[in-house]
């Protein structure tokens, strides 16, 4: 039996220069520096200049993973951008990307799922490439937090970061197992139920505002634990996989203390588990193609690796692929 496959060909990634470490933030609201290591494990993000805008970030992202896959611009004959911080309310902003890469063929869209933003673009490129209607897709997550965050609000301002990643998924022919190379399963789920527990106060339609991000955290948290688990135990099922076949986990990196309890729950080292939450706080939708370009470019991820990428956000949704490298 023969399958079309869709491998990751290509990665890359941009963050901005200007990095706001918890100290910068002690100046602004009531927080340490010792509070958000401990509760989060973040040290530091990254800024955007106020010149920059989204679009800007996922273009200097999707440059590198095209030189990275060895591809130019006119291969790509699809774009999807998985952001909540687009450029402007319409049109999307991967048309935007579409034009700044001199691209005039193929399609270019947005995906609206927040954190599980990348999750859900890459699963929505796999289909198309499965349905034999695209070759190369470049998927970006790209988003400026900065400018939906409440800068008096300590509670969300020290948790979000700015940046982009993005990566070249190619169509490749493979024989229909799990032996094959690229996305052998992937899962997206959401629950609108809980709604109201992460959201921006504003909208076109609501308040013709663009809003502040709102969010319960400690119910966030609980239930990311349970619903990332649940779903990572999905994808394993679907491929008769177990947790010792996992070579790599690239998490959504909201916060330390939320990888650590996943990967205790499905009995999994931390040392397979990808942390940049550190370096980058939560990117929201940029933050998994974040991490597997590090992981790639640094040689921890190698070839025939079983690599698991998941990610919970507001919604709910939440989401996971499981793909040989
Ligand atoms: O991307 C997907 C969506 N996002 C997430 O997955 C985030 C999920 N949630 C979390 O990561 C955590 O719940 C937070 C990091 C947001 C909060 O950590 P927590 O351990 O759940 O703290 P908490 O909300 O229970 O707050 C504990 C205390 C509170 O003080 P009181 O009421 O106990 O006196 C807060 O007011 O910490 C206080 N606090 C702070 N203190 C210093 C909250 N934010 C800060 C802060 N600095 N920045």
């Amino acid at each position: 039996m023969t399958a079309i496959r869709s491998i990751i060909s290509g990665t890359g990634s941009y963050l901005p220069e200007n990095i706001l470490t918890n100290k910068d933030l002690e100046n602004k609201v009531d927080t340490s520096d010792e509070w958000i290591i401990e509760r989060t494990g973040i040290k530091q993000r990254h800024i955007a200049a106020d010149d920059q805008v989204t679009s800007d970030l996922a273009v200097a992202a999707a440059s590198k993973a095209l030189e990275s896959a060895n591809l130019n611009a006119a291969d790509i004959d699809l774009i999807v951008v998985a952001t909540s911080t687009a450029d402007q309310t319409f049109p999307s902003t991967a048309t935007t990307v579409q034009r700044k890469l001199g691209i005039t063929k193929g399609a270019a869209f947005d995906v609206q799922a927040v954190c599980s933003g990348f999750v859900y673009a890459l699963t929505t490129a796999d289909n198309f490439i499965k349905a034999g209607q695209a070759k190369h897709v470049l998927v970006i997550g790209a988003e400026i937090f900065s400018r939906i965050l409440d800068w008096e609000d300590r509670t969300t301002c020290v948790l979000f970061g700015d940046g982009a990643g993005a990566i070249v998924l190619s169509a490749k022919a493979g024989v229909g197992d799990n032996s094959d190379q690229g996305i052998l399963a992937s899962r997206i789920h959401s629950d609108g139920r809980y709604n109201d527990m992460l959201y921006v106060d504003g909208g076109v339609s609501s308040t013709q505002t663009v809003g502040h991000l709102r969010m319960q955290g400690r119910e966030v948290f609980r239930h990311a634990v349970v619903n990332l688990a649940s779903v990572v135990g999905e994808v394993l099922e679907d491929t008769n996989m177990t947790s010792d076949d996992i070579n790599w986990i690239v998490p959504h990196q909201a916060n330390k203390r939320i990888l650590d309890g996943t990967a205790r729950k499905l009995k999994i080292s931390p040392d397979k588990v990808v942390v940049t939450v550190d370096k980058h706080a939560n990117t929201s939708a940029a933050s998994i193609p974040l991490a597997l370009d590090e992981a790639v470019r640094d040689g921890r991820i190698t070839q025939d690796d079983i690599v698991i990428l998941e990610a919970m956000g507001g919604g709910f949704t939440w989401g996971a692929c499981l793909l040989r490298w």
